[in-house]
């Protein structure tokens, strides 16, 4: 009797451990949506954080993912997107790596009905409606807040000149043009500004160091100021800088956008000046999207995360972990 009495209370605590799970989990139950999500590639902590935001974020909203990853190749994203279509999910997303290219695949969608997203990135295309909305940050402004930071420098030192050399992002893509825009739009007619060189550094750490070195060989101390379009360019950059005999964020103003981890400890330990958040975590924004879309709803077109500045001019203290 005794031993049926403690058989009853384990089956008890089991059922109530299986239910907790079922509740985080929801196993068995039908997900919510299909999402097929294209990423574009793993070239930086922020877009391994980003991969990581969507799943999760997919978990929790009970929405189940086709992720791909096109290691860095529109064609993988391209053959992914086909595939999508092929399986009849109820929502595509993707992030594309550049902003051209995307007019065939994304009618053979529209065919098929099924409503497209865009994450991070955006396109152009030649017809209208191939896409319902796009999700991620305002590129533009991020390059207008990184010159701002630089034009406020410049009034507070009171030197007259500021030798600018630019690493760019992957070509054509969306955050290297708009960065560039925003950028050299701001500093425009400011007569003490003038740029040396804009180089591409494709988002990758290794480019970084490759274009610093080069850059350094080439202009020397002639370089006041070094616009990164991301930390992992930065990061790449900031070792060349200093084999080079000077010290980053003293003898060169060092400005970088994402706002990774790494980069903020940088930026605290004063190699780096300034950094432009562009925030990775657009995984609820996408769920909310994608449910909407699936009931029909209307959703807004286009949809930017608000993004604040780090810099040498702030607190640094109280910067909360980043989490990418
Ligand atoms: O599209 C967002 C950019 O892509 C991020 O700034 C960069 O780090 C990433 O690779």
């Amino acid at each position: 009797m005794k031993g049926k009495g403690i058989a009853l209370i384990l089956l008890l605590v089991l059922c109530l451990l299986l239910s907790g799970c079922a509740a985080k989990n929801n196993p068995g139950a039908e997900p919510r949506l299909l999402l097929g999500f294209s990423q574009l590639g793993s070239e930086s902590s922020w877009r391994i954080g980003n991969t990581k935001d969507i799943e999760e974020k997919a978990e929790t909203y009970g929405i189940s993912l086709m992720m791909e990853n096109a290691n860095q190749k529109q064609e993988n994203q391209i053959a992914a997107l086909r595939r999508f279509i092929a399986y009849r999910v109820d929502v595509i997303a993707f992030s594309p790596i550049v902003e051209e290219g995307w007019d065939n695949v994304l009618k053979e969608a529209k065919q098929a009905g099924i409503p497209v997203v865009l994450v991070d990135r955006t396109i152009k295309t030649e017809e209208k409606d191939l896409y319902e909305c796009l999700i991620g940050a305002d590129f533009y402004q991020e390059g207008v807040s990184a010159a701002n930071y630089l034009l406020r420098k410049a009034d507070r030192s009171g030197k007259d000149r500021f030798q600018i050399v630019e690493i760019t992002g992957t070509e054509d893509s969306t955050p290297m043009r708009q960065r560039h825009a925003g950028f050299m739009d701001t500093i425009a007619g400011d007569e003490r500004m003038q740029v040396l060189e804009s180089v591409n550094g494709d988002f990758l750490k290794s480019r970084g160091a490759e274009c610093m070195r080069y850059l350094l060989e080439k202009y020397g101390d002639g370089i006041d100021v070094i616009y990164s379009h991301n930390d992992e360019m930065t990061l790449g950059a900031l070792p060349e800088i200093e084999q080079a005999g000077y010290m980053p964020g003293k003898d060169m103003i060092v400005i970088s956008i994402d706002g990774g981890q790494e980069a903020i400890d940088i930026l605290k330990a004063g190699k780096i000046n300034c950094i432009v958040e562009c925030t990775p975590m657009l995984g609820s924004t996408l769920m909310e999207t994608a449910l909407a879309l699936k009931d029909g709803k209307n959703v807004d077109p286009e949809t930017h995360p608000t993004e604040a500045v780090f810099s040498d001019e702030d607190d640094l203290s109280q910067i909360a972990p980043r989490g990418y």
